[in-house]
């Protein structure tokens, strides 16, 4: 290793390509997708015109959003033995490794695997988008070992996907608070799913492979599993009489807090007071307001001890916890929204490829023989 050679560990601040899907301004705590601010978007828009803004570029008119809508709704059927495949999985098994699982086998059932073209890779992602949802839903199903809920093309994305979890759709203000919480999950630039899905990609791999590789990439808990682990934490925490001795003794015992930090933004997750207005929505509709109480003090110790802020996550999970998700299911959620992002990024690697990869500093034993 040459003394000049610098190493960006984490890739932290490299820019390794344009994108013109979203942009992330840290420096006034702002998103945008296509151009248009995340938040207005979230307050005037469905999530099903956001995933097809993501892809597209331009929002839908009455026409092209129906001819989305109808797609999306006609291709939510899994095949007998995808849904087979799924019951022969352990019950133990967490919805994210069984979701990882389906998306794979859905690559298996696709006669057009190879073929990438745009025209071909569209029609896959209403594909995953209608499915996704569907694979979620049954393995949540099979885990509480209850029988599988078909889809209902009568019903929109949200509330098709609590009618087969649940068996109902819930009042409004719960679906609009989930619909805001897949536009806020949608895209968010090279983060680590994105960025191993454009890699797999770059191979000039397939679509299933590249989802499957962001799958695994969105569980861990330094990404968007952390919305899973905010709820555990705040079960954890209790009560909000204890919420701030709890955090203290996190900080001092040098604990990584999570639903905290973030890799772009320092000062304020762009995302997070949308998510959170809709939050508290949620404690008032249903009457569980401790969750969002118990929040409050931890992000005000947080902020004020180490200037750190709360991230998407952090209201995510009390809020996908008062809609009646088991904790298991937040980290999946994030998934069926995320598949626009990813598709949108699968489609521009794919539009101007160049394989990824980089160079790396060896630092182990000198060459030598093999004496034997
Ligand atoms: N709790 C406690 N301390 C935190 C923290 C957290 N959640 N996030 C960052 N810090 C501290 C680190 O300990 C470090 O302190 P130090 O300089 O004294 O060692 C400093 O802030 C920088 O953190 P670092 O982990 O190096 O930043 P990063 O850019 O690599 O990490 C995350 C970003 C998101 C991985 C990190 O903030 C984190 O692990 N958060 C918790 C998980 C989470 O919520 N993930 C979802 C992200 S959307």
């Amino acid at each position: 290793m040459s003394e000049n050679t610098q190493i960006f560990k984490g890739l932290a601040g490299v820019i390794v390509d344009e994108t013109a899907i979203s942009k992330v301004m840290p420096e006034t705590n702002s998103l945008t997708y296509r151009g248009y601010a995340v938040q207005d978007l979230c307050e005037k828009c469905s999530f099903e015109e956001v995933a097809y803004l993501l892809v597209d570029g331009e929002l839908p008119d009455a026409n092209q959003l129906k001819a989305f809508t109808d797609k999306e709704k006609s291709k939510r059927e899994l095949s007998p033995e995808l849904l087979q495949a799924l019951r022969l999985l352990p019950q133990t098994a967490h919805p994210m490794d069984s979701l990882r699982t389906g998306v794979s086998i859905l690559g298996c059932e696709d006669p057009r695997i190879w073929d990438s073209s745009p025209e071909t890779n569209l029609d896959k992602y209403l594909s995953l988008l209608a499915k996704i949802p569907c694979i979620i839903a049954a393995s949540y199903r099979n885990k509480i070992g209850a029988a599988f809920i078909p889809a209902d093309s009568g019903l929109g994305f949200s509330e098709n996907f609590f009618h087969m979890c649940f068996g109902k759709v819930p009042a409004p203000e719960v679906i609009k608070a989930f619909d805001v919480s897949l536009i806020l999950y949608a895209e968010h630039s090279f983060n680590a799913s994105t960025f191993a899905a454009r890699v797999i990609t770059s191979t000039t791999s397939d679509i299933y492979s590249a989802v499957v590789g962001g799958i695994g990439a969105l569980k861990g808990p330094l990404h968007g599993g952390a919305n899973e682990q905010v709820m555990h934490m705040l079960k954890e925490v209790g009560e909000a009489e204890t919420a701030e001795q709890w955090m203290l003794d996190a900080l001092a015992q040098k604990k990584k807090v999570m639903g905290f930090g973030h890799r772009v933004y320092r000062s304020g997750d762009s995302r997070v007071p949308t998510m959170k207005k809709y939050a508290i929505k949620m404690a008032e509709f249903t009457g569980s307001k401790n969750w969002m109480e118990i929040s409050e003090i931890l992000e005000n110790v947080m902020v004020k001890e180490k200037n750190i802020y709360p991230n998407l996550d952090f209201p995510a999970g009390p809020a996908y916890y008062m809609m009646g998700f088991e904790i298991e299911m937040f980290t999946p959620i994030f998934v069926m929204s995320r598949i626009a992002g990813w598709t949108a990024h699968i489609l521009e690697q794919n539009a101007d490829n160049k394989l990824i990869r980089p160079l790396s500093a060896y630092v182990g034993v000198p060459q030598r023989e093999v004496n034997k």
